[in-house]
């Protein structure tokens, strides 16, 4: 059973490829950002502290994502890991067989995210989730350099997964 980690900056298609190389691969596919949003929507008391950090495009405190993402991975030998770890300090204890790093110019994933639309897709919180990438979620590429597969992110969704169906 794989462990992989998704890595790229917000819009190069962690999720949509994330999903479906864990089909690939028959594992599941667990993405943070979606399990703190479904306890924002729930209004559970974690999503309640996470709720203000998330909208401004922040990174939410490593215990509270750990409370969300931790109980998905003990329970699971394989997986496709989306959006954690994504600093140096969540890396403890979780070693991937391969990271994808997902790369795809500035100006491309501005344009995908402002199309989607959701809560956090507006430019002054993109802006700031694109400091955030670079500030604390590169530092991961060299931490991990040893399984890391650079991908070029900026093509069409079926030949990316051709590629990852391949090398992961
Ligand atoms: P998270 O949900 O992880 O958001 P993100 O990293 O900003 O990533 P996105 O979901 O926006 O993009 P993606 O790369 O998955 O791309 P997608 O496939 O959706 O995190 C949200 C927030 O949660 C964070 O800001 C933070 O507050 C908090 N958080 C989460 N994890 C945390 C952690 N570990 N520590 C602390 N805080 C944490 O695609 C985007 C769009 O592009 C879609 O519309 C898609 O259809 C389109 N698209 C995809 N691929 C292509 C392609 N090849 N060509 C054209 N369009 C494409």
């Amino acid at each position: 059973m794989k462990r992989v980690l998704m890595l790229g900056p917000p819009g190069s298609g962690k999720g949509t490829q994330g999903e479906r190389l864990a089909r690939a691969l028959g594992v599941e596919h667990i993405s943070s950002g979606e399990l703190l949003r479904e306890a924002v929507a729930a209004g559970t008391p974690l999503g309640r502290e996470v709720r203000d950090e998330m909208a401004a495009g922040r990174l939410v405190p490593d215990a509270l994502v750990a409370e969300a993402v931790r109980p998905a991975l003990a329970r699971r030998d394989g997986y496709v890991l989306d959006g954690f770890p994504r600093k140096l300090s969540q890396t403890e204890g979780v070693d991937f067989d391969a990271v994808v790093h997902l790369d795809v110019p500035e100006d491309e994933v501005v344009r995908r995210l402002l199309a989607r639309g959701r809560a956090d897709d507006t430019e002054a919180v993109i802006a700031e989730r694109l400091r955030e990438y670079a500030d604390d979620t590169l530092p991961l590429l060299d931490h991990y350099r040893d399984v890391v597969l650079d991908v070029d992110g900026d093509r069409d969704p079926d030949e990316i997964a051709a590629e990852l169906r391949e090398r992961v």
